[in-house]
């Protein structure tokens, strides 16, 4: 979603800003602009589209001068996609980029901004006249800014110049994700590190309503109220290597090619010295001490809660439910006693997880953060926090976050019950061993996305159990990449109605990994065939048939989901490819879904 990236400092600004805008390109935008200082004015720039525009339009930032700018992506919600639509936004003395939505826009509109002529459709260009309307009545700027803090409502991180302070940029924060880049002799502000990350590696951390003066040597924040905080910077530990695509045609197959590698880091990082695999004791206990585990997760990252919920009930022995966090806020399931929450979130951003996380912390309950990036809101917020290691995942579609996250929470769960029955070690090596093997048959996919979904438009995926959890991440990867519009179905729960969207030559992908319910699968498998359906199954060799399409080697039934999603996610990849979608930027999409 939006993304923002300001800097003040001695060189040149607007090469900072493309270079900053360009990392945040992943997580979708349609609009960009900047704003640098030069010769007592701003230097606008904005173009709709893809980034390059941008670059032309500034002959690749020649045409901005200056040393301090803003520069913002723009992903549509407030008014259209359109130049006048994108930020920066300026009023008469000061420019200002948003990320984030202004629920009282029209309340503000009213109150305070009568007869102004607007040049845009966004609430954010309501923020930058009101700042000018609480300046033109005599506050100064650091009061202006607190006053509307106290007039906004929603969520806003806030990038804004002044033409009368032209080298300090100042920051403010409430709800949406915003850090400052300590550098020597620069500094940045960013929605996120990956836009800062090839210039600093230490950032500072803004709270929500909290604000920040920032100049190329000082940085001061405050809170709401005017009262400065002091605060320590912390150091990020991300590779800008992770952040390029190298030889890969694009970031999904990066990604998808690097999951044996992601299990192999997570069982480093998790390895005790006596060999086992555990996860801190201290959380440990506090899952041991919880009468019911609550696992919160928003997309991806719910279909691994979904699983997670297996693990903790079957190898943990603890009750445990999963929730879609939308759902959970707007409709809170009456709580156990002694509840501990696990929320997951690859971004660690994501802000409807953020807002049911921020209820239950309001009400006192412990909190476990499971996500991929370190410093971000959840990371820091949360009472304990386990990392995925996953690397910078970029693509749109979440393929190697999940497989991590689904390791991850098997180790918690065999944690929780001290299990030495089940070498973990070995089977999560198996595994990665074993997705190793499958990304050598890519050909295969290819001819199968070729054979099975080119030219389709509807497409199920079925499975029981684990293998239905499956189907549904499955089916999720489908339809953000390809748009083939795509379902995933509990296989016994066909013939209650989806049933009756059979055709001739329907796609149905099943996945069969469960000794329990191969049979009972294999039965829906005959009655969607029977009804024309274009049968793709997949299974685990144990307890394959010479009909199946795709057999992957057998690993722990456990574990069987973090290798049945890998020949999807190829199917994907190569459905899209073959149907020439943009990849890692599909339509309408965000990498990180900063709005509720
Ligand atoms: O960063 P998060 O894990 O909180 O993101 C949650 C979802 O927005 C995300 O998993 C989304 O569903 C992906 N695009 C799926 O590929």
């Amino acid at each position: 979603m939006c993304g923002i990236v300001g800097y003040v400092g001695e060189e040149n600004a607007s090469a900072h800003l493309l270079a900053g805008l360009s990392k945040l390109e992943y997580r979708g935008y349609d609009s960009a602009g900047i704003v640098t200082y030069f010769e007592n004015s701003f230097q606008l720039f904005k173009t709709i589209g893809k980034l390059e525009n941008l670059i032309k339009e500034t002959d690749d930032g020649k045409l901005a001068g200056g040393s301090i700018g803003i520069g913002h992506t723009r992903w549509a919600t407030h008014g259209k996609p359109s130049r006048e639509n994108a930020h920066p936004h300026l009023g008469h003395r000061f420019a200002l980029v948003h990320n984030g939505i202004i629920e009282n826009e029209a309340e503000i509109k009213k109150k305070y901004l009568k007869g102004i002529d607007f040049k845009s459709k966004t609430d954010s260009e309501k923020v930058v006249w009101l700042l000018e309307k609480f300046v033109s009545e005599g506050e100064d700027v650091v009061s202006a800014i607190k006053h509307i803090m106290a007039e906004l409502e929603g969520s806003y991180a806030l990038g804004i110049m002044d033409l009368l302070n032209p080298d300090t940029l100042y920051a403010v924060k409430n709800k949406s994700p915003l850090l400052i880049g300590k550098g020597e002799g620069f500094n940045m502000l960013g929605s996120d590190m990956g836009a800062m990350l090839e210039k600093t590696n230490k950032f500072f951390e803004i709270a929500d309503k909290e604000f920040a003066v920032i100049t190329k040597d000082k940085i001061k924040i405050f809170t709401s109220y005017g009262k400065e905080i002091k605060k320590e910077p912390f150091e990020a530990h991300l590779d800008p290597e992770d952040i390029q695509k190298g030889a890969y045609p694009h970031y999904m197959l990066k990604e998808i090619e690097e999951q044996p590698s992601v299990i192999r880091r997570i069982i480093k990082e998790y390895s005790m010295p006596d060999g086992t695999l555990k996860i801190n004791e201290k959380i440990c206990n506090d899952i041991k001490k919880a009468d019911k585990i609550y696992i919160i997760a928003c997309g991806t990252s719910y279909h691994a809660a979904l699983v997670g919920r297996v693990y903790f009930e079957k190898i943990a022995g603890k009750a445990a439910d999963a929730f879609i966090a939308s759902e959970f806020k707007t409709n809170m399931p009456r709580l156990s006693k002694k509840p501990i929450f696990i929320f997951i979130s690859q971004s660690g951003e994501t802000a409807d997880m953020r807002a049911a996380f921020v209820n239950i912390k309001e009400m006192g309950y412990k909190s476990i953060a499971l996500t991929n990036t370190p410093g971000s809101t959840l990371y820091r917020e949360a009472d304990h926090a386990l990392l995925l290691y996953a690397g910078a995942e970029i693509a749109v579609a979440s393929t190697k976050a999940y497989t991590a996250q689904l390791a991850l929470l098997s180790i918690m769960a065999a944690s929780v019950k001290n299990l030495i029955a089940i070498n973990l070690k070995r089977e999560l090596s198996l595994a990665a061993n074993v997705i190793e093997g499958l990304c050598l048959e890519k050909e295969k996919y290819k001819l199968l996305a070729q054979e099975y979904l080119l030219e389709k438009d509807h497409c199920f995926y079925i499975g029981r159990g684990l293998d239905y959890y499956s189907s549904l991440e499955a089916s999720l990867k489908l339809k953000e990449i390809s748009y083939i519009h795509t379902e995933g179905f509990p296989a016994g729960e066909l013939k209650h109605g989806p049933i009756a969207l059979i055709e001739k030559g329907t796609p149905v992908i099943a996945i069969i990994t469960q000794e329990n319910i191969n049979l009972n699968t294999r039965s829906n498998i005959k009655e969607v065939k029977s009804r024309g359906a274009k049968v793709l199954s997949v299974s685990l060799k144990g307890i394959s048939s010479h009909k199946d399409s795709i057999v992957i080697d057998d690993v722990h039934e456990f574990l069987s989901p973090l290798v049945s999603i890998v020949p999807a996610h190829f199917l994907t990849y190569y459905a899209a490819l073959q149907k020439g979608c943009d990849i890692d930027k599909p339509r309408n999409l965000a990498k990180s879904v900063t709005v509720e």
